[in-house]
């Protein structure tokens, strides 16, 4: 009786554990779908195919800043081998095997957003700035993203 009690036990932990894992995954992926939506929004702009707006502006550089800040958490080694639900794209799992390198990346988007953040103000800074943020999410991306299928 104890016994299959303490299983039962052990295999609830399991599976809370699994999903707690399954939603930083989905996390993850959340601030990515959000990171696409407002570069989409920023690079409009900078193409002049939308009017430059301010708080646009500002509301995209809070999410990139946010998303900076959080990805030095989203990847503990127990999501490894983890993918979000309905997504084309996973975590290579270089990040794993070469961490110094992808917290680098992290610094990088991280710097480019701050910069951003501190001298977009109209369209020619937001011109100046942008390459900057664009290629930071594309180096990651080469490195450290998988396509699947
Ligand atoms: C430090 C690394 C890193 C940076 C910087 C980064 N990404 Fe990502 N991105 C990833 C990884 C890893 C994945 C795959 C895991 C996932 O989809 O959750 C991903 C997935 C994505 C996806 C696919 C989401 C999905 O599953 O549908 C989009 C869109 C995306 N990123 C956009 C961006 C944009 C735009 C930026 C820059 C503003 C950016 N990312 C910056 C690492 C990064």
């Amino acid at each position: 009786m104890l016994r299959t009690v303490v299983v039962a036990g052990a295999l609830l932990l399991g599976v809370s554990a699994a999903s707690a894992q399954q939603s930083v995954v989905d996390k993850t992926q959340k601030l990515m779908k959000d990171n696409g939506r407002n570069i989409m929004q920023l690079g409009a702009m900078a193409k002049g195919e939308k009017p430059y707006d301010q708080a646009t502006v500002d509301a995209a550089l809070k999410q990139f800043d946010e998303t900076a800040k959080d990805l030095p958490k989203q990847f503990p080694e127990s999501v490894k081998g983890l993918k979000a639900t309905d997504s084309k794209y996973s975590a290579s799992p270089k990040i794993w095997e070469e961490r110094p390198k992808f917290d680098a990346e992290i610094a990088t988007f991280a710097k480019a957003v701050n910069d951003a953040k501190a001298n977009v103000k109209d369209l020619d800074t937001l011109k100046a700035s942008f390459p900057a943020i664009g290629k930071s999410c594309g180096s990651c991306h080469e490195g450290f993203r998988l396509k699947d299928g």
